[in-house]
């Protein structure tokens, strides 16, 4: 199995890019695509947390695993609301979203124990991480199964885009959650340790 770690530029430096704020295009309105960005976003933040657990300050800790469980608690919620009714129905196999929405019950126990718990208590890095599998497991039965489905049938996803839009900002008010994530727990306390290995 070749190895090369040579064109790996990695190294995370201050963003040097505005946020993206651009205006919506078409194909950003299409709520897979809304979908996939915070699949994307919760992702990076248990990447983060994986490589920051064991040297961050407690408060740092608790700030990313409050905003991951924001983000996702939105998430669910947008699916859940939106996403999945409008698939229902529409798709062929139903029982796919039959076993989204018990894993975003799982997830969401995990989500209320995270919530009610501090980093120095037993098991709370453990939960977060068992939490990031699930999601990592969910985001691939989504993408690679649910998503397929969704773009054959005959479900408006750009009108449910612009609807997830809408949703996020009302939840995001009601969740406290900031548009752009900011740099929080971004800061190198350590020089730049070992990297992971992603397969
Ligand atoms: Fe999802």
């Amino acid at each position: 199995m070749p190895r090369t770690a040579a064109n790996k530029a990695t190294t995370t430096k201050a963003p040097a890019r505005a946020p993206r704020r651009a205006p919506a295009k078409a194909s950003s309105n299409n709520v897979l695509n809304i979908l996939k960005e915070d699949h994307k976003k919760v992702d990076k933040m248990f990447e983060q947390y994986e490589k920051m657990k064991d040297k961050a300050d407690d408060s740092d800790k608790q700030m990313l695993v409050e905003r991951a469980c924001a983000e996702l608690t939105m998430h669910t919620r947008i699916e859940e609301e939106i996403f999945y009714p409008a698939l229902r129905g529409a798709i062929k196999d139903m029982d796919l979203l039959d076993e989204a929405q018990v894993e975003h019950a799982t997830a969401k126990n995990l989500i209320q124990e995270l919530q009610s718990m501090h980093p120095g208590d037993e098991l709370y890095d453990a939960k977060f991480t068992v939490l990031g599998e699930y999601v990592r497991h969910h985001v691939e039965e989504e993408e690679k199964e649910i998503f397929p489905q969704a773009k054959k049938a005959k479900v408006d996803l750009a009108g449910m885009g612009e609807e997830v839009r809408q949703r996020k900002e009302e939840l995001r008010m009601e969740l406290g959650i900031m548009e752009e994530m900011p740099e929080m727990a971004a800061k190198p306390k350590a020089s730049a340790a070992k990297r992971k290995t992603v397969h």
